[in-house]
């Protein structure tokens, strides 16, 4: 499952980046926003910060399907060929995806609330659909199930389109769908951080270093045992 970081928190991404195996960054306007500073400005930080070869989202803001062809093609030159755009998943939007996958453009269908929007999405194109699990939760309904469904679909009509899961509050929601196949997700620092979580995690490697210890002579180290 490939795994994206859902920040534009510059400190954060470069933490997390560092040392857990992400494939790279996906921001929205919102998630811009928080940064509180110009969204051109971090979304150019994290290119740079990330390298060329790591995978940013970055989305479209008009909702008319000429304006969202225009910023996709903006976004894409600033951000360079590891760019996927995320377009709404809304009429014009399907539109927009079916005009940019025949232009050899990555996109990514999101704002994805029900199984069918994902299906529209992955007929036009989209290269990922990305539907939203928590805010799916909290209008009454099962995220994880509708994601579960969603894949069914994709799978049961060949479709390519990959779920880029988003929208997580914890981290059994990406067990779930690590689990069911799910080809990509995206989770906040903390979410991510979940994953390994636990005290008998800490424990245990607490424990292995104290028995070392108890027969090194002093030596916190192989290398430095050996000299
Ligand atoms: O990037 C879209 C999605 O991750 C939104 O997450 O936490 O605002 O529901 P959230």
């Amino acid at each position: 499952m490939e795994l994206y970081i859902d920040d534009a928190d510059l400190k954060e991404i470069c933490r997390l980046y560092e040392l857990y195996p992400i494939d790279g960054v996906t921001t929205n306007p919102s998630i811009l926003a928080k940064t509180g500073r110009n969204p051109v400005q971090v979304l150019k930080e994290i290119r740079s910060a990330l390298g060329s070869e790591a995978v940013i989202f970055a989305q479209v803001i008009p909702t008319d399907v000429s304006g969202m062809v225009r910023d996709a093609h903006a976004l894409v030159s600033l951000l360079g060929d590891r760019t996927v755009v995320k377009i709404p998943s809304i009429p014009e939007g399907f539109r927009a995806i079916r005009d940019l996958s025949a232009e050899g453009i990555r996109t990514c269908g999101t704002v994805v609330y029900t199984p069918l929007q994902a299906y529209l999405a992955a007929k036009s194109g989209a290269a990922y659909v990305a539907p939203y699990i928590n805010r799916i939760d909290n209008m009454g309904f099962d995220g994880v199930g509708m994601v579960k469904k969603m894949q069914d679909i994709l799978d049961l009509h060949e479709y390519d389109t990959k779920i880029l899961a988003a929208s997580f509050k914890n981290s059994q929601q990406a067990l779930d769908l690590c689990t069911y196949g799910i080809k990509a997700a995206t989770c906040a620092p903390s979410v991510i951080d979940g994953f390994v979580n636990n005290a008998a995690i800490d424990s245990a490697v607490r424990n292995f270093v104290a028995d070392f210890l108890k027969v090194s002579n002093g030596k916190a180290s192989v290398a430095e045992l050996i000299g």
